[in-house]
Formats: structure tokens, sequence, C-alpha cells
């Protein structure tokens, strides 16, 4: 059976999406699905192409247990046809994410990566120009939303 392929978009591809990508994976690992489900990251601009994670992503990852390995890259209209499920971080990136949308029969694979947050819906905040709080909330959402988003993936395995 074809694996399924989730893609997590952000802006610069550099704090956000490259994080729920390794939570991403990791979680996977630990049940045991890497040989069904696969992951990447990427970013709607192209701001940090080529770029390793923020280093405060990278920090934030470790202090809690996840590396984390991603070089930056840019959303294209190939990604929208080959990925199952393309997960925007915001509602800036969802409709940016749109712009690329060549055929409609994409377009329910793009949804917001908290509508699976159990604490409610919204945009992952962009950490960027905070602190190392900000990250920490974000890592913090990311780690809850990841186990709900699993678990529907799991149940139509
Ligand atoms: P990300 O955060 O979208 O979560 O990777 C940002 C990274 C870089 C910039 C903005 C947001 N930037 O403007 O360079």
């Amino acid at each position: 059976m074809a694996k399924i392929k989730v893609l997590f978009v952000c802006l610069g591809n550099i704090c956000r999406s490259p994080l729920a990508e390794a939570i991403f994976k990791h979680k996977v690992k630990e049940r045991g699905l890497e040989h069904q489900i696969e992951a990447d990251s990427c970013g709607t601009s192209n701001y940090h192409i080529g770029d390793n994670p923020d280093p405060r992503t990278i920090a934030n990852a470790k202090k809690n247990g996840v590396s984390i390995n991603h070089c930056g890259r840019q959303l294209s209209v190939e990604d929208i046809e080959s990925f199952d499920y393309i997960l925007a971080m915001d509602s800036s990136n969802f409709s940016n994410i749109h712009r690329l949308l060549k055929d409609e029969k994409h377009k329910p694979k793009i949804q917001m990566m908290r509508d699976y947050d159990p604490q409610g819906k919204g945009d992952v905040p962009d950490p960027y120009y905070g602190g190392e709080k900000g990250f920490q909330e974000v890592f913090d959402i990311l780690d809850r939303t990841m186990d709900r988003f699993l678990d529907k993936l799991a149940e139509g395995l």
C-alpha cells in the first residue's frame, strides 16, 4: 500500500513547520508507523531556501527530546499534487497555499493544523520575532495537536 504523505507548511520553513515535521516523525516512529506514513515540510516564502531550522527551534526541540533535521525549501505546485495532507500553520499560510492550487480536486487536502487541536482551532503563532516562551508555546500546541492528527490517520490504516 502507498504511504500516506503529509506536508507541514509555514512561512519561512525554519521555525514552525520543521518542528511540526520533527514532532510528527517522532510520534510516527513511537507508534511504529514509519513504513505507512511519511512527512516533509516547506515554506510559502523563498526567504530561507537551503537554510537549517532556526537555532532557537533546534534548541527548543532538543530540550523537549525531539531531534530536528531539515533543509529549508519552498512550496511548489507539485507538492499540492503529490501530498495527501497539506497542513498550514496559520491562516496566512492557508491562503498562500491556495494560490498554488491549480485543480479544485486537491482542495480538501489543504487544512489548518489546529483543526486537530483538542484545545481549539486557530493559528500556530509565529515565534520568529519573540522569545523562548513563544517557541515552547509552539512546541506544546504542536505536541498535543499531532497526537490527535495521528489518531485520525491511524484510524484509516
Ligand atoms: P516560520 O517563522 O514561518 O515558522 O518558519 C518565520 C521564519 C522567518 C520569517 C518569518 C517567520 N522571516 O520573516 O524571515
